[in-house]
Order: C-alpha cells, then sequence, then structure tokens
C-alpha cells in the first residue's frame, strides 16, 4: 500500500485515487502522522502531497526528516517536493514574478526513473508560488520548464523524488505514467487491490467482528446503502435487518424498485415505513425551503428511531459512509463543505457500534463494487437524489397533487433521456414544478396553469456544474409530452444556470 500525507491540496484525493486506479491500495492520512506511525502503518511508498502553505509560513505543515531516512520511496508533490528539498539541504523561495498557473511545457534534463518512458518534453499542471531555488545533496534536476527551472527532482540511489507540477490531474499528459513509475517500478508495490478481493476481505472482517450479532441498516435506495445492505447479506445473511423508510418523496415507481431487487433479487430482510402521511401532513402549508429541509431530516431520524426500537438485541448499525465523506469530516487541513441530510440518524438512547464498510471508498469504486456483486446496472448507476427528495423540487406548499405533477414529469424527463441514450452523458437530471402561474392555449381555451421547469446538469461532484447541453429535438419532446400529459402544467422551461451562482436543486 501507497500512504499519502495530506498537507491540504484541492488535488489530495486525487492522488489516492490516481495509485487504487493501479490496483494498488492507498490512503490519504494526516500529516501529523508521526515516525512512528508511518513505521507501523508499513507503507510500500509514500507520497506527500501538494498545499496552499508556504513551506517557510509559521504555522506550515511539516514533516520529521527520518521520513527520508526510512528507506522507503518517497515522492513529494508541489510544497511536497519543496518540504523535501527544504529537509534535504535545498532552499525553496517565492517564484520572481507571480508565480506559474496551468498547463506549461517542461524539458527533462537528466535521466530518472520517475520520467522513464515519458517524453522528453512533456505538459503538466503547474500551481505554485514558490520554488525550489537550490537542490538538495545528492538529487539531480530531473525536469525543468521556462520559468521553474527545478521543476522535478530525483535521487535514484535513495529513492527520492520531487515535482512541482501535479501529477495526479489529468491536466498532467504524462501524469499517469509518472505516478505508476513511482508506485510499480520504483516502490514496488504489489497491483493486487480488486473489488473481487475487497469483498473477500470485508466478508472475513465483517463475520469476525459481528459475529452471531443483530446489524440494522437504513436503505434509502441510493447507491451507497444498497451496496451496504448486499454486502452484509452476502457477509451475515438473517442478521441483517433493513428499514426503509418511504417518505412519500421518492421518484415514480422507485421503492418499488428498492423493494424488488433488494428484497426480491437480493432477499434482504426489508422492513418498509409506509411514513407518506406522517411527512405529508408535517410538511403542509410549509413553503420555505430550509425549513422543509428541517423537517424532513427530523421526521426521517424519527421514524427510522421508532422502528429501530421495536428491533430487539441490535447490536450494530451499519452505515454507507463513503471515503470522501470521512476525508472531508476528518483530516486537519480539508474543509466541510455542506451538510446534507442523509439516512439514518443514530437514535440516541441506543447503543449502536456503527459498521462502515464502504468508507474506504470513493464513489466510482462503489459503483465498481455493487456491479462486482452483480448488482442491477441501473442501481449501481443511479443518478445522485437528495435525502429531501421531490420534496425540494417543489416550489412552494407540498402536496399530493403536486407531487404527482413533479413525479409525472420527472418520469417523463427520465424515459426520454433514456430514450436519447443520453444517461452516460448528463450527470444528473431532473424537474421542478414552480409555483409560477402562465396564461396559455389548448384547444381553443385560456388555460393559467403551472410551470415546469427542466434541470440537467454536467458535473464531477456536483460541486460545480454547468447546464447540458441536451439536444434540441429532445427538449422538445420533453416540452411536448409534459404539457400533454401531466394535468395543470401549460409551459416548460430549461434552466440553463450553472452553479455557481445557482445550485443543482432549486431548494
Ligand atoms: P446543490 O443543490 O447543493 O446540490 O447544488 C449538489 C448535489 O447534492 C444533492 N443534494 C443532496 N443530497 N442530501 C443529499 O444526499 C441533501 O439534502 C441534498 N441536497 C442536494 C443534489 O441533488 C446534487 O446532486
Amino acid at each position: 500500500k501507497i500512504l499519502v500525507l495530506d498537507y491540504g491540496s484541492q488535488y489530495n484525493q486525487l492522488i489516492t485515487r490516481r495509485v487504487r486506479e493501479l490496483g494498488v491500495f492507498s490512503e490519504l492520512k494526516s500529516s501529523k502522522m508521526t515516525i512512528d506511525e508511518i513505521k507501523a502503518y508499513n507503507p510500500k511508498g509514500i507520497i506527500l502531497s501538494g498545499g496552499p502553505k508556504s513551506v517557510y509560513d509559521d504555522d506550515a505543515y511539516s514533516i520529521d526528516p527520518e521520513v527520508f531516512k526510512l528507506g522507503i520511496p518517497v515522492l513529494g508533490v508541489c510544497y511536497g517536493m519543496q518540504l523535501m528539498a527544504q529537509h534535504l539541504g535545498g532552499k525553496v523561495e517565492a517564484n520572481p514574478g507571480n508565480g506559474e498557473f496551468g498547463q506549461t511545457v517542461i524539458k527533462q534534463t537528466a535521466p530518472s526513473k520517475l520520467f522513464a518512458g515519458t517524453p522528453e518534453e512533456q505538459v503538466v499542471l503547474m500551481s505554485h508560488s514558490d520554488n525550489v531555488t537550490k537542490l538538495p545533496d545528492n538529487f539531480v534536476v530531473a525536469a525543468g520548464s521556462e520559468k521553474t527551472p527545478i521543476a522535478a527532482i530525483a535521487n535514484d540511489d535513495d529513492r527520492l523524488y520531487g515535482v512541482q507540477f501535479h501529477s495526479e490531474t489529468t491536466l498532467s499528459e504524462h501524469g499517469k505514467e509518472i505516478i505508476k513509475n513511482f508506485v510499480i517500478n520504483i516502490a514496488g508495490a504489489d497491483a493486487s487491490w480488486t473489488m473481487a478481493g475487497f469483498i473477500d476481505e470485508q466478508i472475513e472482517k465483517i463475520r469476525a467482528e459481528v459475529g452471531d450479532k443483530k446489524i440494522l441498516l437504513g436503505l434509502s435506495g441510493g447507491v451507497d446503502s444498497s451496496v451496504v445492505g448486499v454486502l452484509l447479506q452476502k457477509a451475515i445473511g438473517d442478521q441483517l435487518t433493513c428499514i426503509f423508510v418511504d417518505h412519500g418523496l421518492l421518484r415514480k415507481n422507485e421503492a418499488q424498485q428498492v423493494m424488488d431487487m433488494l428484497g426480491g433479487k437480493f432477499g434482504l430482510h426489508i422492513i418498509k415505513v409506509d411514513a407518506q402521511d406522517r411527512f405529508l401532513s408535517k410538511l403542509a402549508g410549509v413553503t420555505d425551503p430550509e425549513q422543509k429541509r428541517k423537517i424532513i431530516g427530523n421526521e426521517f431520524i424519527e421514524v427510522f428511531n421508532d422502528e429501530a426500537i421495536k428491533l430487539k438485541d441490535v447490536d450494530f448499525l451499519a452505515q454507507g459512509t463513503l471515503y470522501t465523506d470521512v476525508i472531508e469530516s476528518g483530516t486537519d487541513t480539508a474543509q466541510t463543505i455542506k451538510s446534507h441530510h442523509n439516512v439514518g440518524g443514530l437514535p440516541e438512547e441506543m447503543n449502536f457500534t456503527l459498521i462502515e464498510p464502504l468508507n474506504k471508498l470513493f464513489k466510482d469504486e462503489v459503483r465498481a463494487l455493487g456491479e462486482e456483486l452483480q448488482m442491477d446496472h441501473e442501481l449501481v448507476w443511479r443518478q445522485p437524489f437528495p435525502g429531501p427528495g421531490l420534496g425540494i423540487r417543489i416550489m412552494g406548499e407540498i402536496t399530493e397533487d403536486r407531487l404527482k405533477t413533479v413525479r409525472e414529469s420527472d418520469f417523463i424527463l427520465r424515459d426520454e433521456i433514456a430514450k436519447a441514450g443520453l444517461e452516460g452523458d448528463v450527470w444528473q437530471y431532473f424537474t421542478v414544478l414552480t409555483n409560477n402561474k402562465s396564461v396559455g392555449v389548448m384547444g381553443d381555451y385560456r388555460t393559467y396553469e403551472y410551470t415546469v421547469a427542466v434541470r440537467a446538469i454536467t458535473s464531477v461532484d456536483g460541486m460545480t456544474a454547468d447546464f447540458a447541453r441536451l439536444p434540441w429535438d429532445v427538449l422538445q419532446k420533453v416540452s411536448s409530452r409534459i404539457v400533454n400529459e401531466v394535468d395543470h402544467i401549460n409551459r416548460v422551461v430549461y434552466d440553463i444556470t450553472a452553479k455557481p451562482p445557482a445550485t443543482v436543486e432549486w431548494e
């Protein structure tokens, strides 16, 4: 395994992912890890991430220089390279001018194992204000750019390397090969980390931890909790009970699909709670978006707890927490971006031990795991769906009638996107029922009805997004079908706003 020490770069997770793509397990850990902890972790190689600070700042994150004497190969990226240089006899100074940002050409200046097999000149992503200005002892300059003569350093004998650029991003053309050179060829890590292996390992771990005790899982119908359910079922079968709260804010047929696949095909024991009435009555008359979110979130926890309390002798609560959630809330350097409503608030009066089998995986790895577990492709690749569901896609009051409108229009949109084969191109797509009424004409009659907005976006992680350039003819079909097939709608508009400044959801 490869240890990535986190110095706060926005790309730090990417390094971990790139290594895992090579089939080598890798984890991002706090840069405050001590030398003994690092030794105990026993990595094949260590990567020091980039970071926003300057190595000479008073509050700069540092490193125990012993790391460089362990005989374990080290690759420093950006800030990581500067740290390495600072500690091994080199020098770091502010870049004259305004630093170097964006894609830049570097040229290899001395042969090194790090760049083996990559072209002499290559495009890389630079993003730094400091430079290494004096080479550390026993190193060679492996590559330089016009503004940064020391853009990569290498010491093949001690297996210590540094790159000033971000080899982990795809904007560095040969970044993948460079990381592969380090991980496989230099560090000699074993490329044997696969999803099949992960399943076996987890099943063994879960069995050892749980024994003959019982586990509770909150199913949301989303990919994460569903994958946890199937994995646990494989590991401990009947000892698993799932609670699936249908808050009445799900998409058309969604609850049934979840029950059919997880309850039917995979045989999970699911307690389905039909709580539509409970939610709708709590939401009656509420129009404020934040208020709606709070009500839905709280009610969810209450319903879940009511059911959980009925179950006897449950010791464990399983959750579909992902590695990204752990990183975002757990390291010293990363910042919390947004707290969302998710399934499964822990009942306070119950003493559960948490089980989080996915907490080392990224979203795409969870999908690969789902595929490996033979789960339905449709569920595994399901687009993100917010915890508060359709409740935040209805502007104004949520009523049964209005839910039906948004559900039917959403169904039509999904149907047309599927027919056009665009599911893989659009990251998320849904309809919003606005509370805007306008005049129309249908047949010979004047109408005065509501407007539906279509939202379709492209994105990598939901943090930023752009509106999808859907073909006009697809939009035309969607519009005409919605107006014709859905009651109380006489107008359809397309949301052409990016995030930021808008958000993905309207509420
Ligand atoms: P926004 O609206 O914040 O959405 O731009 C970004 C992404 O997050 C989803 N979203 C949620 N997911 N619980 C969730 O699990 C929530 O409360 C929630 N609110 C928004 C949204 O669908 C989009 O993918």
